[in-house]
């Protein structure tokens, strides 16, 4: 986000948003999409490729190493190298803000018989690596971090042994790059997890023709995947649209009075629709339309209007980790609950683009929203009152987007400072809120 010019945007209260539309495809699927079309055999073409810029820094990076791709706002396409293409990079590859990107290569760095470096900016350097240095050391490869933990990251791959993992935090990227790094690895590397999380790497494994299987018990989950199989390309492949940009919009609508919104074409998968669960048990009125499959991922129509939400929530344990992305605008839209919403178990936050808790805590304190803090999450009390003010996203898309929305429900105006954060999922936010008929504006 430091290269960006800083933006101010102002939100005013609405009197109702209208719309249909669709969405950029799914952030998490189209990181892996490009990925996996990267060491696919044959060619790639990705229709509904996120606009986020991470998503973008993902494309940059196997540019850097060597995979042949086209850019339109229409059609990604991608020329698969095979496990065994990808070319040395000199340069430090640069993952921008993504932590998806920086944790889920590492996996595929790993393989490969080279060294390379892989960076971020600020917010990425001071994210925990040693989640996926980890288990890729214990697999053969030499990775040195800064201060064993940080990027910048140092990856000499190749000879890579399989393992059998327990990651010890609940998170889809360590399962994802220890799946990929299996590729390469010789015999079956296994990833098991206890807490369920987003299983988008194991559709496309499937989708790929991978050697992969996935087994349950009272334990929980184990997936294994044997190394050293070619993989198919996606093809002509369609991302989802994204249910976390959804979330926003679903928010804004629920909360703001005489609403009414349609979502295209939205990804459903299971393992990310626990805030859509619990605004619904809040009374929320969310829709799930014309649900359908597509390339082994669920999607459907989302239709959301203003509701009156009702309840006391604790939100804690496995549910985490499928809504850890939704935090935000729920405690927003917590805040025109009747009842109580509280958050515990959720240390992670902390660790994500900014730290999520601070930020949310901080920035409803605003607004004039009475909020209290744990070390690992928040309760607050609904139906309260806000009044506009200044937001800092603290260079948070998602900090940024879910105050954006909290701006349309306060008395008076609400400044998002550092609003070109959005950019980082969905460069498109300000437009289409304004679309549903929002008074939006950028100050100078
Ligand atoms: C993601 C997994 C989650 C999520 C992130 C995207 C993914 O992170 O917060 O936005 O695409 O796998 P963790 O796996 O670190 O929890």
């Amino acid at each position: 986000m430091s290269t960006e010019k800083k933006q101010r945007v102002v939100v005013e209260a609405s009197s109702g948003l209208r719309g249909e539309f669709a969405l950029p495809g799914d952030k998490s699927i189209s990181h892996r999409s490009a990925l996996f079309a990267a060491i696919g055999e044959g060619r790639s073409e990705i229709r509904n490729y996120s606009t986020a810029q991470d998503c973008q820094s993902t494309l940059d990076c196997l540019e850097a190493l060597g995979v042949a791709i086209t850019r339109s706002p229409a059609l990604v396409t991608v020329e698969g190298v095979g496990l065994h293409g990808l070319r040395a990079t000199d340069g430090m590859l640069d993952a921008g803000n993504s932590g998806s990107t920086i944790r889920m290569l590492s996996g595929i760095l790993a393989g490969q018989p080279f060294t390379t470096r892989i960076t971020g900016d600020e917010s990425i350097q001071r994210r925990p690596m040693k989640r996926v240095i980890d288990p890729l050391v214990r697999m053969g490869a030499r990775i040195e971090a800064r201060e064993g933990n940080f990027a910048p990251l140092t990856i000499a791959g190749g000879g890579l042994k399989a393992i059998d993992y327990t990651p010890p935090v609940a998170s889809a990227q360590v399962k994802s790059c220890v799946l990929l790094a299996g590729l390469f690895a010789e015999g079956t590397t296994i990833v098991r997890e206890k807490t369920p999380t987003r299983n988008h790497t194991e559709v496309m494994l499937r989708e790929c023709g991978a050697a992969f299987s996935r087994t349950e018990d009272a334990e929980g989950a184990a997936m294994a995947v044997v190394g050293g199989q070619p993989l198919r390309a996606l093809g002509d492949y369609t991302v989802a649209g994204d249910l976390s940009s959804a979330a926003f919009f679903v928010g804004a609508a629920l909360i703001t009075p005489n609403s009414e919104i349609r979502l295209r074409h939205i990804g459903i998968n299971p393992s990310r629709l626990a805030l859509i669960e619990v605004l619904r048990q809040m009374g929320g009125e969310v829709e799930i339309v014309d649900e359908r499959l597509a390339h082994g991922e669920p999607v459907a129509d989302l239709v959301a209007r203003t509701s009156v939400l009702r309840g006391d929530h604790d939100l804690s344990g496995a549910v985490i980790a499928n809504l850890i992305d939704e935090i935000p605008i729920l405690a927003v839209i917590a805040t025109q609950l009747e009842g109580v919403l509280t958050i515990r178990e959720a240390r992670e936050l902390r660790v994500k683009e900014s730290d999520r808790i601070r930020a949310i805590v901080d920035n409803l304190r605003q607004l004039g929203v009475e909020v209290e803090e744990f070390e690992d999450g928040l309760r607050l009390c609904g139906r309260q009152t806000l009044r506009g003010g200044v937001i800092d996203s603290c260079g948070d898309h998602r900090i940024a987007m879910s105050f954006a929305v909290a701006g349309l429900i306060a008395t008076g105006a609400t400044r998002i400072e550092g609003a070109e954060a959005a950019s980082v999922s969905l460069p498109e936010f300000y437009q289409l809120i304004a679309g549903m008929g929002a008074t939006v504006r950028e100050e100078a």
